[in-house]
């Protein structure tokens, strides 16, 4: 893959650019957590039937996301952005901070993110880093009591920012999907779009998505093992 400061290139993660950070994949082994599948905790009615139950996933999560560092995918994407500045811009579906922490700095997180909480009723997100894992230390809104909740987008509810994202996707000349396994729209569906637009689409991964036919180019290898080359071979402006 080729990319030149001309290009404007839109790049798409998922859990698998953390892997090698050390943070489980939702579908891989090791993707339960206490025998519950994601979409056990990540719902608005397991939030209605168990709070705790909730909290105390993301809490783990929280503790997990703070033990581990960037990897050299998340370093190399920050490379790129460096290279092509406003021509960059990074969708994730990852709730963690670590492209924020790799020094990531166009980047929207349309699941949410992990270290950020909401009052059920004001919607005002603030940073948030504890771990609620009593009944007793739930968390309750300062100005009106009611329960906050992670600053997460569950199951069922619409990803964040959508238009912003699709007004991205509709300049960009390069689609790169990072470690996704195409399963949870809308972010599955980004690669049709791009291919209706007639744009380049490429994956990373060490096994084919579920939308791998849409790709023109698949590249099977772990995001460390395929990310950090193409962010060195950025393709100065007037080079062929
Ligand atoms: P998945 O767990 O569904 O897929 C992870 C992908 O990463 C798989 O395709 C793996 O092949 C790939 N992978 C594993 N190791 C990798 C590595 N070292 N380098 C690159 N890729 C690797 O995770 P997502 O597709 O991100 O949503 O899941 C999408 C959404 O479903 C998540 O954002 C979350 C989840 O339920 C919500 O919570 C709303």
């Amino acid at each position: 893959m080729r990319l030149t400061p001309h290009d404007r290139l839109f790049v798409l993660t998922g859990a698998g650019i953390s892997a090698e950070s050390g943070l489980a994949t939702f579908r891989g082994s090791g993707g339960l957590w206490n025998g519950y599948r994601v979409e056990e905790v990540a719902t608005p009615e397991a939030w209605q039937a168990d709070p705790l139950l909730v909290w105390r996933f993301y809490s783990m999560r929280r503790r997990d996301a703070l033990a581990v560092v960037p990897n050299a995918a998340h370093m190399a994407l920050a490379h790129i952005e460096q290279e092509l500045g406003d021509r960059f811009y990074l969708c994730t579906q990852n709730v963690d901070d670590l492209h924020e922490r790799a020094s990531s700095c166009r980047i929207h997180h349309m699941h949410g993110s992990l270290f950020q909480s909401r009052c059920i009723r004001c919607n005002l997100p603030f940073a948030d880093h504890s771990l609620y894992e009593t009944a007793a230390t739930l968390p309750k809104c300062k100005a009106c009591g009611l329960p906050v909740r992670p600053h997460i987008v569950w199951f069922g509810e619409i990803p964040l920012d959508m238009d912003a994202i699709y007004s991205e996707l509709d300049r960009a000349t390069v689609l790169l999907v990072v470690g996704t396994s195409g399963s949870v729209y809308p972010a599955a569906g980004f690669v049709h779009i791009a291919r209706q637009r007639g744009i380049r689409t490429i994956y990373i991964g060490p096994e084919e998505p579920l939308n791998a036919e849409a790709f023109d180019e698949v590249i099977l290898g772990t995001a460390t093992e395929a990310l950090p080359p193409i962010s060195t071979r950025i393709i100065p402006t007037g080079r062929p």
